[in-house]
């Protein structure tokens, strides 16, 4: 089992989940972070560190963010690592809470469907 960062985090970067964690197993995108699912040890501790609530244990994921358990798999494959915390992206503040739109940005850029 892991952690899988869900719809929330796009556009928001807020990174405070970086520093948390123990095996340094999130990776970054353009606009989001995702978990390596092989490296989380599913500890649970980034989990209350988002102000996105974005982070949510694989079980728990509701039945509309299944795809992003696979998303995290293959992005985190490929991208960068990140542990150290940085500046949100700007738009963080704006697109913060707005669960249809980044939805709909994720879907439009990556095919994934959402329930
Ligand atoms: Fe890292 Fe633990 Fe979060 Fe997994 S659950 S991403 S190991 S802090
Ligand atoms: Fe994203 Fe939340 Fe981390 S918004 S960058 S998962 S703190």
């Amino acid at each position: 089992m892991a952690y899988v960062v869900t719809s929330a985090c796009v556009k928001c970067k807020y990174t405070d989940c970086v520093e948390v964690c123990p095996v340094d197993c999130f990776y970054e995108i353009d606009e989001m972070l995702v978990i390596h699912p092989d490296e989380c040890i599913d500890c649970g501790i980034c989990e209350p560190e988002c102000p996105e609530e974005a982070i949510v244990e694989e079980a728990d994921l509701p039945d509309a963010e299944q795809a992003m358990m696979q998303f995290n798999a293959e992005q985190a494959e490929k991208a960068n690592g990140i542990w150290e915390r940085k500046d949100p992206l700007p738009e963080a503040d704006e697109w913060h809470g707005d669960t249809a739109r980044k939805r709909a940005f994720l879907s439009n850029k990556y095919g994934i469907m959402f329930g």
